[in-house]
């Protein structure tokens, strides 16, 4: 007889940061999330066999805590794979190729690289890469004003509170495309290359392991670029 086959298992209980479209952010009249890491990950939570895929909203800087206090299961929220954080938790494989770029408001004439920020006022979000960024600022003679969500370090912008936002290119193009282009412009080249992973405790391999697999399996059958596609298809 055929084995039997393996129990549904109920909940992935998912954290992240929706202020960071078009990874991560509020679906219009809905209570729901909406963007490519909200529906990679319902992709692989149905490819591992899960009933349900539950997304709780957090600040940023407490997804990891949340991750280790077992308080969720995983976190996606264009998480960049650094060192420092491989000390504290398991990454799965790369999913996306990101890094960092800033923006300045339309009127800031002379800034063309990143060494022009000096004596600026930046806006980061934080806990992030971008933040960490920006400190190579501060001893020169910079002002770095961290925000709880990217949505709020681009408003500082608009409101003239801040010259820079540091943050990730396709965020910040996308920021552009949708109004941002009124006030904001790219300036200087991207300043890293960063890839982003999926965040689970390192007292879970199995579940990394899962998560991988499931990627690998989503890769192959044409999910993932066709939710790719979806997003940032032209
Ligand atoms: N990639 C950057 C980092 O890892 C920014 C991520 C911010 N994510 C978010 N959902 N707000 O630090």
């Amino acid at each position: 007889a055929a084995a039997p086959a393996p129990a549904a298992k109920e909940e992935l209980l998912v954290g992240t940061e929706p202020s960071f479209a078009p990874f991560e952010f509020p679906e219009k009249d809905s209570k729901e999330f909406t963007g490519f890491d909200m529906d990679l990950i319902r992709a692989i939570a149905k490819e591992m066999g899960y009933k349900k895929c539950t997304i709780k909203n957090m600040g940023f800087d407490a997804l990891i805590p949340a991750i280790n206090a077992g308080n969720i299961d995983v976190s996606i929220a264009g998480f960049s794979i650094t060192e420092e954080r491989k000390k504290q938790v398991i990454f799965s494989q790369p999913y996306y190729k990101s890094g960092l770029a800033f923006v300045v408001r339309k009127d800031v004439n002379d800034v063309k690289k990143f060494e022009d920020l000096k004596g600026k006022t930046i806006a980061v979000q934080l806990g992030t890469t971008g933040a960490l960024y920006g400190e190579k600022l501060k001893d020169k003679g910079s002002v770095v004003k961290t925000f709880n969500t990217s949505d709020l370090a681009c408003m500082e912008l608009k409101n003239k509170g801040a010259d820079a936002v540091i943050s990730d290119l396709p965020v910040l193009q996308y920021f552009l495309k949708n109004g941002g282009s009124e006030y904001a412009k790219l300036a200087g080249e991207p300043l890293t290359a960063e890839d982003y992973g999926i965040v689970i405790s390192k007292k879970n391999p199995e579940l990394a392991k899962g998560i991988d697999k499931a990627l690998d399996a989503l890769k192959k059958n044409g999910t993932y670029d066709k939710l790719y596609e979806k997003w940032f298809g032209s």
